[in-house]
């Protein structure tokens, strides 16, 4: 395909490569539902997988997850979905499977493919695609994680490509289609009282958790490939934390929304093998699909600094895992202690300091932490949080969101590839160099000697499950 050869505004088709996975049935399925439901989804959907179904046991499936995810359906919705499916079962190295789908495209010339499948199989998927005439006019769609470190990414990239132009790959990190993600760049830069303090001057540490209570339900084998670090912390955590860190940008738009998070992944300093503790949870290798010597981690904490003029010297410690005690995202941005001790009770520790709390995940939310005397003659007080809660009506699923704006061609809230590739550069070392994974119990908050990072901030704060309630200090 030529350089020039663009796509046209909307895509008339979407085929989902692994259309009879994990994925598509926990996610896809939902967000093209909800689409029906919205009148956004106006193109035909092939489902494509090696599975030798027929149409209706696609619907079937697809029905299956519909009804598992929404409360009530809307019969008619559902039908419309449904009536609009195909299927093309075939394998993917196989050019007749290509020959199929084009086949089931029929007049429709402008796709978007997304591939809901292992990692391993992208290449081969793209190549089919440009072998078989189907990539002309059309988009891909790539879940992450885009690649398994820097060189591998490249690759990928080089084989993409050859295929597709830039402006045509769709790199899905579904945190970034979070409406509390977006919240994030919002509340940063529609307010005013937060920026004279949203820097090393002001900062003491951000702490970011991303935890689950359950552990890799079924997808041993994915998890084998790629481990905590691999699957949430170089992109999800990585997104948030470019997001809390970025300058300004000059406008709203994705050009100058990525220039400035793409800096601050190019600043972070690249971690060092006592920056990291990986842990993997009692049980784990007894999964379906795990190796019974696996040294894949679960669970992943890490001290990450960012070398800019605005972070120097902050720490930035993110931890993620499976089998945690809470389901939860958090983020925690500490303040330091005030200059003069006037008060009995001063702060004395950084656990006391006053904090601004994001509530990404089950549900957004965001707090601001300040003290306040008590009523008599001491001056004596608490730390009380003032809290922010939206209303949740009117959320999208981020995948809902995710794939309207890839068929529309708006690649907004989708990663650009240098940005992947600097994320890869700082954690190299440590995918090249890791340390073992320590062993933890189900249903704690993972290996202690991950407290070590948190030395000089206090310890980790544990968030509780209740929106309203301050992290928990005595970690
Ligand atoms: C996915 C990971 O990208 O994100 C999963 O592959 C993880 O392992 C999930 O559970 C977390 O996403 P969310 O939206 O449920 O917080």
């Amino acid at each position: 395909m030529s350089q020039t050869d663009q796509p046209p505004a909307h895509s008339d088709a979407l085929v989902i490569f692994g259309v009879t996975g994990d994925l598509a049935y926990k996610q896809i399925f939902p967000a093209l539902y909800a689409m029906e439901l919205q009148g956004s989804l106006t193109v035909p959907v092939v489902g494509v997988a090696a599975r030798g179904w027929g149409i209706e046991r696609l619907r079937q499936y697809a029905k299956e997850s519909i009804k598992a995810s929404v409360g009530t359906i809307d019969e008619k919705a559902l039908a419309q979905l449904l009536a609009r499916l195909q299927y093309v079962s075939g394998d993917y190295h196989d050019a007749a499977t290509f020959k199929s789908l084009a086949h089931a495209l029929g007049p429709c010339h402008a796709p978007a493919h997304y591939l809901a499948i292992p990692p391993a199989l992208f290449p081969t998927v793209i190549e089919g695609l440009g072998a078989a005439g189907l990539a002309a006019h059309a988009r891909v769609i790539v879940e992450k994680p885009f690649g398994r470190d820097l060189a591998s990414a490249r690759e990928l990239n080089r084989v993409a490509l050859a295929v597709f132009p830039e402006e045509a790959i769709f790199r899905i990190d579904h945190y970034l289609g979070k409406e509390a993600i977006m919240n994030i760049l919002y509340f940063r830069f529609a307010n005013t009282f937060l920026e004279p303090i949203w820097n090393r001057n002001h900062v003491l540490g951000v702490e970011i958790t991303l935890a689950e209570k359950f552990g890799v339900e079924g997808r041993g084998a994915f998890y084998e490939s790629a481990g905590c670090l691999r699957d949430v912390m170089q992109n999800h955590l990585f997104q948030i934390v470019a997001l809390l860190a970025m300058e300004p940008p000059v406008g709203q738009n994705f050009a100058a929304v990525n220039a400035e998070k793409l800096k601050v992944f190019q600043a972070m300093r690249p971690l060092k093998t006592e920056d990291v503790v990986r842990g993997q949870y009692q049980g784990y290798r007894r999964e379906t699909g795990v190796a019974s010597d696996s040294d894949v981690e679960t669970y992943c904490a890490m001290r990450l600094y960012i070398d800019s003029w605005r972070w120097g010297g902050v720490p930035w410690t993110l931890r993620s895992g499976k089998c945690l005690p809470e389901t939860l995202c958090e983020v925690l941005v500490r303040l330091e202690a005030p200059p003069l001790q006037l008060f009995d009770d001063a702060v004395r520790t950084p656990a006391e300091t006053n904090y601004v709390r994001f509530r990404l995940t089950p549900h957004s939310a965001i707090a601001l932490a300040a003290r306040t005397k008590h009523a008599g003659e001491g001056f004596v007080g608490q730390q009380h949080e003032l809290l922010l809660v939206d209303d949740e009506t009117g959320e999208e699923a981020p995948y809902e969101r995710l794939l309207r704006d890839a068929l529309a061609g708006d690649a907004a809230l989708f990663a650009r590839e240098d940005a992947v590739e600097a994320a890869w550069l700082a954690v190299e070392p440590v995918l090249k160099a890791p340390t073992r994974a320590l062993a933890y119990v189900q249903g704690t908050w993972g290996p202690a000697l991950a407290d070590r990072l948190t030395e000089g901030t206090g310890g980790w704060h544990n968030p509780r499950a209740d929106i309203r309630s301050p992290p928990d200090e005595s970690s």
